[in-house]
């Protein structure tokens, strides 16, 4: 049976007592995706995961999207975060350009925001950790909403965001090569995200947004900045071990990296991202 234990009120919990990596029944994948929508974070302990049964759990989900960006794994479902080279397992340099790359991710941000479709949520299993720094935070943009007035509700209620990855890399100083930078769109998504499970309520910001739709650049600004302080009200701060997973609600929370030693310590992890685009797969 799950166990479920949360590590604060309604936002985040931690995820035990089966092993992820065996066939799982259908009520065990009902509970983790109940656990998703009501916690947003789930965090599973001492869960070794190679890349083929990632691909397995993850399909739980629904379908793992494939990268078509300036990821060391673009071509395969994975995004890769790592100071190690994909093909020498070496360090990379400090000044390296796949450095920079990573350098947006220490930015609040939704996971494929900027898509046509955006995700439902992102699987992260760590496989080498450093032994200090390199957390990844989370914060609630379901909270965020919630903070808001009944009116400021009804203000934004019908409003449509546009999101840009290269936004957010430009933010940092990475320039995209031309041939990857012309496989990005600017999405449009409604700013305000309703759960169809839970009918409860969030916001699509982060980084990538980079305006509203009818809005001047200024106002948006304003209001986008207004709404991820909100967010930002709430935040859990993940201290990554060997084998942790870590799966996130990309409808309803924002996250980001924070620095380590990149030059020194090892750090690897991979990332499954599950798109919005089509239904969750049919139990049997
Ligand atoms: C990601 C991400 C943060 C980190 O994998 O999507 O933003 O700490 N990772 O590696
Ligand atoms: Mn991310």
């Amino acid at each position: 049976m799950l166990r479920v234990t949360p590590l604060a009120k309604d936002f985040c919990a931690e995820i035990g007592g089966v092993d992820f990596n065996a066939p799982l029944n259908r009520s065990v994948v009902i509970d983790l995706r109940d656990a998703l929508d009501t916690y947003s974070v789930l965090v599973i302990r001492d869960q070794p995961m190679d890349d083929d049964q990632q691909v397995v759990f993850s399909k739980y989900f629904g379908r793992p999207e494939v990268g078509k960006g300036a990821n060391p794994a673009a071509g395969s479902p994975f995004s890769r975060q790592s100071n190690l080279d994909i093909k020498t397992g070496e360090i990379i340099q400090a000044n390296d350009r796949r450095m920079l790359y990573q350098k947006g991710n220490m930015l609040w941000h939704m996971d494929s925001s900027f898509k046509v479709h955006s995700s439902l949520c992102s699987i992260l299993t760590a496989r080498e950790v450093p032994p200090e720094g390199g957390n990844t935070e989370f914060a609630s943009t379901r909270f965020a909403y919630e903070s808001l007035s009944k009116l400021q509700r009804t203000a934004i209620a019908e409003l449509e965001v546009e999101h840009d990855i290269r936004r957010s890399r430009e933010l940092t100083g990475y320039i995209y090569e031309p041939e990857t930078a012309k496989n990005f769109i600017v999405a449009r998504h409604k700013l305000v995200r309703t759960n169809p499970s839970t009918g409860r309520k969030s916001l699509l910001i982060g980084v990538h947004a980079c305006g509203i739709v009818g809005w001047s650049n200024e106002k948006s600004r304003e209001l986008l900045n207004d709404l991820l302080a909100r967010a930002e009200q709430s935040v859990f701060s993940h201290q990554w071990r060997n084998n942790d997973i870590v799966i996130w609600d990309n409808q309803a929370v924002v996250h980001r990296a924070t620095p380590y030693d990149a030059s020194r310590y090892r750090r690897l992890m991979q990332r499954t991202t599950i798109s919005l685009d089509g239904i969750w797969p049919s139990l049997s």
